[in-house]
């Protein structure tokens, strides 16, 4: 079992509804199961898995896949370690600083090892006059505001002090950032979109993800972690969308529609809410939510983020297999280039575009045949013609702020949030028999799979009550 959950014990024969399939989802109804408790799971949409969406159909060469999810796991993030491990799943190493990779901004072109052996040039484009790199000039700033872990007094001050502001403000007005400085940590560090949101956000990132973290995959793709969890988990009633959950008598009753169009009833003692915080604004409560966790619901931030996958016939970027993974930035649309780690078949899936927030909004206009074309003619302008020549037609478009089921890519905090909101999307309601989860009420993980369980963890040690 895992640990954080607590014993349990009080839920054994107890009738629960999980609403969402995601790890969120999964976890609690396994661990439910497991605590001797009835699970019923309802999944909007015809597949599990949330967001770890590992896409492998559209491809033209065998054995190609790709992650329009989640596909990186922190090693230092240990719920996901714990999980994966018990799950007897293999990881293996995501690349991430390859130093032959592009660094494309203020037309100038450089790689990342130059860069980061000489700045100076690239910096002065940007009319900084500093010998330092953009992640050394960040660091260095943030290093002083930055506590040790999040659950200690440092922290609470810290909110205090810093919880109303936004990470521009603190680089313009603490950190004496001038605006060139900005836009070239802004640039060259991919956080130009995060800028208008909170400092805590980029805080925490930094306090469990410290530059220079491992990152792992999983070999196979990341939806071997659903399939795993899936049978532990018990079975999902899937495309069933939930629409109303009433809590007036002693059983609960959640309206869902099936994918004939059909209402179904379903009832139990207690439910539980994975599912992320856009979508659930169309669920109707009855009796009405307290008025803080309807504002919660409806205040909370969710980013955008994209990913424009293309499949290639030949591993341009690793052509003798020296060379594999790692990330091109550019100030170009496509902000964000990832490579794969390692082969996957006998191409290779690239993240031609992988953005979030505003970055991502520009390619949200576009539809998916529209977007992948633009995406190969960016960076046939980075890579020159092999990008075109060995594109083989394949690709996949994934727009988590316009996916059905979510509304969303992750919870990121908006200035205040961490205070104003944070607290009140952990609370339960109706008497503690209906209780939240999900990535995006984590205290500390949102918009990583370690929230998603955290959260669960969290969730079930509030059901677990006499
Ligand atoms: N966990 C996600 C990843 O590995 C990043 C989430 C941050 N998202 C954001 N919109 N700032 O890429």
């Amino acid at each position: 079992m895992l640990t954080g959950a607590g014993s349990l014990e009080r839920l054994k024969g107890r009738r629960v509804i999980v609403i969402g399939a995601g790890v969120a989802g999964l976890v609690s109804a396994w661990l439910l199961r497991e605590a001797g408790a009835t699970v019923t799971i309802l999944e909007a949409d015809t597949r599990v898995g949330g967001r770890i969406k590992t896409v492998r159909h559209p491809w033209l060469l065998a054995d190609s896949y790709a992650e329009a999810g989640a596909m990186r796991f922190p090693v230092d993030h240990e719920l996901a370690q714990v999980l994966i491990d018990r799950l007897g799943l293999e990881k293996r190493q995501f690349v991430m600083g390859r130093p032959e990779r592009i660094v494309d901004c203020m037309n100038l072109r450089t790689t990342r090892g130059d860069y980061q052996a000489d700045p100076r040039a690239l910096n002065a484009e940007f009319g900084v006059d500093d010998a330092r790199g953009s992640g050394e000039i960040l660091a260095a700033a943030l290093e002083a505001i930055t506590p040790e872990r999040h659950d200690t007094e440092g922290w609470r001050a810290h909110l205090e002090q810093y919880g109303e502001w936004s990470l521009r403000r603190f680089l313009a007005e603490q950190a004496g950032f001038s605006e060139d400085l900005i836009d070239l940590v802004g640039t060259l560090e991919n956080l130009t979109a995060r800028m208008p949101l909170s400092l805590t956000h980029t805080l925490l990132s930094r306090v469990f993800l410290a530059r220079g973290t491992q990152l792992v995959e999983i070999p196979g793709g990341s939806d071997r972690i659903i399939a795993a969890l899936s049978e532990l988990a018990g079975p999902v009633r899937a495309g069933h969308k939930v629409t109303g959950i009433d809590s007036t008598a002693a059983e609960l009753t959640v309206t869902a529609t099936d994918s004939t169009g059909r209402d179904r009833r379903f009832t139990a003692d207690a439910v539980m809410v994975t599912c992320p915080h856009p979508v659930l604004r169309h669920v109707e409560f009855t009796p009405e939510l307290s008025y803080h966790k309807q504002r919660a619901i409806s205040e909370l931030h969710y980013d955008a983020a994209t990913k424009i996958m293309l499949e290639f016939d030949t591993r341009w970027w690793d052509p003798d297999g020296t060379t594999p993974g790692g990330v091109d930035v550019t100030d170009g649309p496509l902000r964000y280039v990832v490579y794969p780690s390692h082969p996957q078949g006998t191409g290779g899936v690239v993240y031609a575009s992988y953005t979030w927030s505003d970055d991502a909004r520009g390619w949200d206009a576009l539809d998916a045949a529209e977007a992948a074309r633009t995406a190969v003619g960016h960076l046939e302008r980075l890579h020159g013609p092999v990008v075109g020549e060995s594109f083989t037609g394949g690709y996949h478009v994934e727009s988590w702020a316009r996916n059905r089921f979510t509304g969303g890519e992750a919870a990121v905090y908006m200035p205040g949030q961490a205070v104003e909101v944070g607290p009140d999307t952990r609370a339960p309601e109706a008497g503690g028999r209906l209780v939240f989860a999900g990535d995006g009420t984590s205290t500390a993980y949102r918009c990583w799979i370690e929230g998603a369980i955290e959260s669960a963890c969290r969730a079930l040690r509030q059901l677990d009550r006499d």
